[in-house]
């Protein structure tokens, strides 16, 4: 069946704890996510009576002695809780996670479900791809291509996007897409200077959320899944805390802080082909790293203390943090549609 609103166009943001997806139906953006993320246990006719009962939705693969229970996305995370257990992850740091042998297929099955009822042949779907780590020429291309086959195999039309040049494109509309982006993810930072629309610098920090869950982890004991919980829940940045675990967070906190401060210095201190802007540009921070309360104050305080050398206008969070890499990827895809 033919809608009239049909979205024109998907923008992805396949990140390493969440994607998202951003389409447009009738003039407002609209958007979906699920947990980047897994859990595998062998079938059993009790735990398939326990999932059912508890209304947690899950797939049945594979047959006789090799039968499985997957519960994937955003209930994974409520399931491994409930079993103890930690969840497996399709991507890692930003890219497809090399020790997961599942990892394309679950992306797959993850954006399928996403994407569902909006699908249609050829629609163009904008992706997010990382940016190389700072000083390194790592190799993105087979991740880059393994995602863009994932699309075909479902229909779509890829075209990769820059991570922190779609949150340019999602926050900067007013100063016509000049300014600073960055993206505090799970996996990575990803930071993107661009002049008027043009991506000029951009690179990523190897340090973003899951960072901090496994280092804090270690200190206290508990599983990254609930570290992940807690400090989703309940942690702002603003120098008191509640408990041993909230100060440990803090501590990792500032540590991707001050790794993305350093980066912005080194990148912009050797850089040579930085435009001269004119006037002072904004910095826009999003991702859901940047979520809790208290981290832009953090993050500019510590920008500050670096004598970053390029003029800002202001550094501010973006609208929906968790959103503007979907939304940015979005925008592009309508403007060259
Ligand atoms: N409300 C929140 N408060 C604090 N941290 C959050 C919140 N929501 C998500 N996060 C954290 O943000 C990270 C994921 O951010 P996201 O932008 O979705 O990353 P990615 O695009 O890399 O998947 C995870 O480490 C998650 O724990
Ligand atoms: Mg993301």
């Amino acid at each position: 069946m033919k809608h009239s609103n049909h979205t024109p166009a998907i923008g992805l943001d396949v990140g390493t704890s969440r994607i998202v997806t951003a389409s447009k139906a009738n003039d407002d953006f609209q958007y979906k996510s699920q947990l980047n993320a897994f859990v595998e246990v062998p079938w059993s006719k009790m735990t398939e009576a326990s999932l059912k009962r508890e209304g947690v939705p899950y797939v049945v693969s594979g047959e006789n002695t090799g039968k499985l229970i997957i519960v994937p996305g955003n209930e994974s995370s409520r399931f491994a809780d409930l079993l103890q257990t930690e969840s497996r992850r399709p991507m890692n740091r930003g890219v497809l996670n090399p020790s997961e042998p599942q990892n394309a297929a679950m992306l797959k099955q993850l954006i399928e479900n996403l994407t569902e009822g909006e699908r249609r042949q050829g629609l163009p779907v904008y992706y997010s791809v990382p940016a190389a780590p700072l000083g390194a020429e790592e190799n993105l291309t087979y991740h880059d291509a393994s995602i863009a086959q994932i699309l075909r195999e479902l229909d779509c039309e890829p075209t990769p996007i820059n991570e922190g040049l779609a949150v340019v494109f999602s926050e900067l509309e007013e100063t016509n897409y000049s300014g600073i982006g960055i993206s505090f993810g799970g996996g990575l930072v990803n930071v993107c200077l661009s002049y008027l629309a043009v991506p000029v610098l951009s690179f990523s920090v190897g340090k973003g959320g899951d960072y901090i869950d496994s280092s804090a982890a270690t200190i206290t004991g508990e599983l990254t899944t609930r570290i992940r919980l807690a400090k989703e829940e309940s942690f702002q940045i603003n120098g008191h805390y509640a408990d041993k675990l909230h100060q440990v967070l803090n501590v990792y906190y500032d540590e991707v802080i001050r790794a993305t401060v350093n980066g912005l210095k080194e990148a912009f201190a050797n850089s040579r082909n930085i435009p001269k802007m004119g006037k002072p540009i904004p910095m826009v921070l999003s991702g859901g790293t940047a979520m809790p309360k208290g981290f832009r104050d953090r993050f500019e305080k510590l920008l500050k203390e670096s004598e970053f050398p390029l003029p800002l206008s202001e550094v501010r969070m973006a609208e929906t943090p968790l959103n503007s890499t979907a939304k940015g990827a979005l925008v592009a895809a309508l403007a060259e549609l």
